[in-house]
C-alpha cells in the first residue's frame, strides 16, 4: 500500500521563548524536523507533507534540499484542521502516517509495527501508558477495544483517571481521512478542530482502532519549552551511547559524552568524558580519544591516540599518530601515519607525511610537510600577505629550528635545516642550512642600569 507522511509543523512553540521557530531547534545538532524527515525517509514513504505555519519560510529554507511538499496553515485552529488543509494533495488511496515535528524520537521500528498493526483496521494509534497522563488526550476503552480519545480538557473526573494516553502519532487510510474531516466540528472546551474525534468516527463507521506501544517512552515525547528539550537531549544521547557501547566502544562515561551525526567504530575504541563528535566521524580500531576533545567530520585511522582538549574540523588522521593535548585540526589538515602533533599546533590545508613531527606551539597552514621532518616548537608558515594566500612545501627529513617564520611560497629541501629564529624568506636546497639572524653580540662585564636615587 502507498504511504504518505504527514507531519504537523504548524504550531508556534510560544513556549520556546526562542525567535527560531520550534521545529527548527536542534535536538543532537539537527533540527527537530529533520528528525522526523529523516524517520519518514527510512520508512520509504511515498510523499512527505509537512503543515507549516509559523515562520514558515524559515522551516522550508532550512529543508530546501529535501523532497518534502508544503502545505500552508495559515491560522492554527487544531490539529484535526491541519491535517484536513493536506485534502487537496493528499491522494485518495493508500493510508498515512501522521506525526508531530515536534515529537523527534519516534522510531522506525514503533511506525513499522503501527503500519502493521494499521494494516487491516483502517486506524491505528500510538498509545502509551503513563504514571501521571494529565494534560494528555485519553484512551477510552470498552472490553478492550478503543472507543474514543478525549482531550483532558474535555474530560470526566473518571475519564481523567484513565492512564493511558494518545501520542498523537496516527496510521489512517487516506479515503477514511477524506471523508471524516471536512466533518470535523469544534464543539469541544478548547474550540478547536481536534483530530483526536477521527476515532469515534471510526468507531461510528464500525471499524476497529487498532493500537501499538513505542519500544521506549522518549520516542513520543514531545517538546514545548527548553526544559523538555534538554531532557529529550539527554535520552536521545544517552540511547545512541548504548549503541556505541553495545558495539563495542568504550565510553568511560556515557552520560558525559554527545554524538551529534554519525559516528562509525573499529573495533575497542575508546572515548574519555566531555567528548563532542559531529557530522560524520569515523574511528578506526583501536583509537583513543582524551577527555574534552570535539571532533567534527573527520576519519582517525587505527591506533591514533589523541590527547585531551584536542578539536577536529574536515581533517584526516593516518593510523598510530599521536594528537594534542591542545591540538587544533583545521579543514584540509591530512597528517600520514604516525604523524606527532603536539600542544597548541594549528594545522590547516596542510599535508603531513609519515612519522613527522611538530610537537609544540606551532602554525602549519597552506603547507604540504614530506616524511620524517621535525617542524620545531614556535614555527609558523606566514601563508598570508593581507590579500592572498602562499603555499610553504617542506621535503622529507627536514629539520626546521625553533621560532622560525616560513614566509611562503617557500620550499625547503630535502634533508634542510634551518636554523632556529630564523625568517625565511628564500629556498633553502636540499640538505643545506639557512640560518638568518643577526651575529650575537656579546660584552663583558656589563653594568646593568641601576635605579635612580631620589
Ligand atoms: C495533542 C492531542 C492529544 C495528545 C497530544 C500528544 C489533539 C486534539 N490532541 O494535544 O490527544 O495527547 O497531542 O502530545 O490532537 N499543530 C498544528 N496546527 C494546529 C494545532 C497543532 O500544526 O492548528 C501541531 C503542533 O505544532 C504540534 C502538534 O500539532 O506539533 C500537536 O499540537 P498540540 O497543540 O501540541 O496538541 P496537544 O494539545 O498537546
Ligand atoms: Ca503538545
Amino acid at each position: 500500500m502507498s504511504t504518505s507522511v504527514i507531519i504537523l509543523a504548524a504550531g508556534k512553540g510560544t513556549r520556546m521563548r526562542s525567535s527560531l521557530p520550534k521545529v527548527l531547534q536542534p535536538l543532537a545538532g539537527r533540527p527537530l524536523l529533520g528528525h522526523v524527515i529523516e524517520t519518514a525517509k527510512k520508512l520509504h514513504a511515498n510523499n512527505i507533507i509537512t503543515i507549516y505555519g509559523h515562520g514558515g519560510h524559515l522551516v522550508q529554507s532550512a529543508f530546501a534540499h529535501e523532497k518534502v511538499q508544503w502545505v500552508e496553515q495559515a491560522e492554527q485552529l487544531g490539529t484535526g484542521h491541519a491535517v484536513k488543509v493536506t485534502l487537496p494533495v493528499l491522494p485518495q488511496t493508500g493510508q498515512s502516517l501522521i506525526l508531530s515535528g515536534d515529537v523527534p524520537c519516534i522510531s522506525q521500528d514503533t511506525l513499522q509495527k503501527l503500519l502493521d498493526a494499521s494494516a487491516n483496521t483502517g486506524i491505528g494509534l500510538v498509545t502509551l501508558t503513563l504514571p501521571d497522563a494529565s494534560g494528555y488526550g485519553r484512551i477510552v476503552r470498552k472490553n478492550g477495544q478503543i472507543q474514543a480519545i478525549v482531550e483532558h480538557k474535555d474530560a470526566s473526573d473518571t475519564q481523567r483517571q484513565i492512564k493511558e494516553i494518545n501520542t498523537g502519532i496516527y496510521c489512517v487510510s487516506n479515503a477514511k481521512l477524506h471523508e471524516w474531516l471536512p466533518k470535523l466540528s469544534n464543539d469541544n472546551a478548547q474550540g478547536e478542530y481536534y483530530l483526536t474525534d477521527i476515532v469515534a468516527m471510526a468507531i461510528a463507521d464500525g471499524l476497529q482502532v487498532s493500537s501499538v506501544e513505542p519500544e521506549r517512552a522518549f520516542e513520543v515525547e514531545g517538546v514545548n519549552d527548553r526544559v523538555q528539550l534538554a531532557a529529550l537531549e539527554r535520552e536521545y544521547q544517552a540511547d545512541q551511547a548504548k549503541k556505541l557501547m553495545q558495539q563495542g566502544v568504550h565510553l568511560i562515561d556515557p552520560s558525559r559524552f554527545d554524538l551529534r551525526g554519525k559516528l562509525t567504530v573499529g573495533n575497542d575504541v575508546r572515548i574519555d568524558i566531555n567528548v563532542i563528535i559531529e557530522g560524520e566521524v569515523e574511528l578506526g580500531d583501536h583509537v583513543e580519544i582524551g577527555a574534552g576533545c570535539v571532533i567534527k567530520n573527520t576519519k582517525i585511522a587505527s591506533g591514533t591516540k589523541v590527547q585531551p582538549y584536542s578539536v577536529f574540523d574536515s581533517a584526516i588522521v593516518g593510523e598510530d599518530a599521536q594528537i594534542g593535548p591542545f591540538a587544533r585540526l583545521r579543514p584540509g589538515a591530512k597528517l600520514a601515519n604516525e604523524v606527532h602533533i603536539g600542544n597548541f599546533v594549528e594545522v590547516k590545508n596542510t599535508s603531513i607525511g609519515l612519522g613527522s613531527k611538530a610537537n609544540h606551539f606551532t602554525y602549519l597552514g597552506d603547507a604540504e610537510v614530506g616524511a620524517g621532518s621535525n617542524i620545531g616548537a614556535g614555527t609558523i608558515t606566514c601563508n598570508y600577505d593581507g590579500a592572498n594566500k602562499f603555499k610553504t612545501t617542506i621535503g622529507d627529513a627536514a629539520f626546521i629550528g625553533s621560532n622560525s617564520s616560513l614566509v611562503a611560497p617557500v620550499t625547503i629541501g630535502n634533508g634542510a635545516t634551518v636554523g632556529a629564529g630564523s625568517v625565511i624568506t628564500r629556498d633553502v636546497a636540499d640538505y643545506s642550512l639557512a640560518v638568518e639572524r643577526s651575529k650575537q653580540f656579546a660584552k663583558e662585564n656589563y653594568p646593568r642600569p641601576q635605579k635612580i636615587k631620589k
